[in-house]
């Protein structure tokens, strides 16, 4: 049966005489080289802002009209909006004075890279929707891999987060259980089916909990191995608890491996933790996604030992690499178990060409972004060694910032310092509990003054300052600033008490 719809249009074609169409090239090259003036300036200048904005939730919407346009706007008054509302009340990440979380700055060429990908448009679902997106992604990421010493013949593609990535990984993982036949049958209602486990130490990222929570490991069974006094996973711990999973019952799954966890940029025993996963037929994930890319500097890559074992490894060039967010590219050293996994071929989307990529049977998603052009563009910009020299400079400056917490009575590193984050409190003479407080009115304090920005964590309950740097415009001086705003609040603190 026909479906009938009502024809009568508000206009018709014939009687349009222009298409509605886009802006005209004119007024998008002035607004685009407007907007290239906006950013520059805004690079150039952004220490001028506070790092965090003074503002309160609610502030920034207020600030907009509750209804949409009904008639288009000239894109001068848009652009003077987002100058006058937009920019001062964002969070600067790319503030010399940002070092909360992982620093992460979006370099010029990347922002280029990433204006021209929209530009295209190119959604690589397909080679043949995207070959140059397609092709330029397998290449840069095999560029990454040649630059961090990554074994040859790792299939390397393009995610946005390192959450996605790890998620992908594990699935592979679970795909890799052929008798369980998980993609076919699902996991619910299954008496067949053992409870998967899989293992991370108690410091790796909740990401990879997320992981375990979409594929249908549980929380329960994914594995949090205490960490030794450095905050590295403990082997005697994984072997226990995976001798004791199986006594009950279980079949372990995956184990991952943090090279730069999040709170202190520990990392964990590689070496050890692929001989175990090897031995247990086991699934063995590297989450290097912010440290790894120190990896491109020789002098570090000792302590990446192990990795080059790994079944699959992710890192964030959106985080030490100096590409916009987002950026994550994940390695696996088997590339069909991710097709085995994901791949769907509909007929609307079957294509003639045979022996080529396409991007879509590597994952969940079938549209992506031109996310490689951004990467192409940083690292052909700065080259292997100027990418050395940066993450070596953050390395420097975080280095003195440690010998200077050292130095300070009242202060107290609690881990040690492999990359660019620094992490420590301050030790008052009171109980356990006060000390936390403590630690978080000089956190508070140090970051209201504006010209800084640093983040916290928690390690063995206890709350900690941290300061990371990596940001392409911190500079000595920045460094310093944090140490006299973190002085100048402990000495106010202490005199309170
Ligand atoms: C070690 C580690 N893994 C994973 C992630 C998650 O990264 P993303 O935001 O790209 O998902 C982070 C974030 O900081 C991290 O530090």
């Amino acid at each position: 049966m026909c479906v009938t719809m009502n024809t009568e249009q508000p206009f018709s074609t014939s009687e349009t005489v222009e298409p509605p169409g886009d802006i005209s090239a004119d007024d998008f090259r002035a607004a685009l080289h407007r907007a290239a003036d906006l950013a520059a300036d805004y690079l150039e200048q952004v220490h001028d802002y506070p790092v965090v904005p003074k503002i309160e939730p609610g502030d920034v919407r207020a600030l907009l009209p509750t209804e949409p346009p009904e008639e288009g706007e000239p894109l001068d008054q848009i652009l003077d909006d987002y100058k006058r509302v937009i920019e001062p009340r964002t969070t600067h990440w790319n503030h010399p004075g940002f070092m909360a979380y992982f620093a992460v700055t979006g370099s010029g060429p990347g922002i280029i890279g990433e204006t021209l990908a929209s530009t295209l448009n190119v959604n690589a679902m397909l080679w043949r929707t995207g070959p140059s997106a397609t092709e330029l992604e397998e290449h840069t990421c095999d560029w990454l891999r040649q630059m961090l010493q990554l074994p040859e013949g790792l299939h390397g593609h393009i995610n946005d987060t390192a959450s996605i990535s790890s998620l992908l990984a594990l699935a592979a993982a679970r795909e890799r259980l052929v008798d369980l036949d998980i993609r076919r049958k699902g996991m619910a209602g299954r008496s067949d089916l053992p409870p998967l486990t899989m293992y991370c130490s108690d410091q790796a990222h909740s990401s990879i909990d997320k992981a375990a929570i979409t594929l249908g490991v549980g929380l329960e069974h994914m594995r949090r191995i205490p960490s030794d006094e450095a905050f590295r996973l403990r082997i005697d711990k994984l072997e226990e608890a995976i001798a004791a999973d199986k006594a009950a019952g279980c079949r372990p799954v995956a184990v991952v491996g943090t090279l730069g966890t999040t709170s202190t940029t520990s990392i964990d025993p590689l070496p050890e933790i692929a001989a175990i996963a090897k031995r247990e037929n086991m699934w063995f994930h590297v989450d290097g996604a912010y440290a790894l890319s120190a990896g491109i500097c020789p002098e570090y890559r000792a302590l990446m030992e192990g990795v080059e074992h790994a079944d699959s490894v992710v890192t964030n060039p959106h985080k030490w690499l100096f590409v916009p967010v987002d950026c994550s590219v994940l390695w696996v050293r088997d590339p069909d178990l991710l097709r085995r996994a994901f791949s769907i071929i509909p007929d609307y989307l079957t294509t003639t060409e045979t022996n080529v990529t396409n991007l879509m049977d590597y994952g969940v998603q079938l549209g992506r972004r031109f996310r490689a052009l951004k990467m192409w563009m940083v690292l052909r910009a700065f080259g292997v060694k100027g990418l050395q020299e940066r993450i070596r400079y953050h390395c420097a400056l975080a280095k003195d910032l440690a010998a200077w917490v050292d130095a300070q009575p009242g202060l107290e590193r609690v881990a040690p310092t492999p990359f660019s984050t620094v992490c420590f409190r301050a030790v008052p003479d009171l109980p356990p509990d006060e000390q936390d407080e403590f630690n978080e009115r000089l956190v508070a304090a140090v970051n209201r003054a504006g010209p800084v920005f640093v983040s916290h964590t928690r390690l063995r309950e206890r709350f900690v300052l941290r300061i990371s740097i990596g940001n392409l415009r911190t500079r000595p001086e920045h460094v310093e600033q944090a140490q006299q705003l973190v002085t100048r609040a402990h000495g106010q603190l202490l005199a309170e008490l």
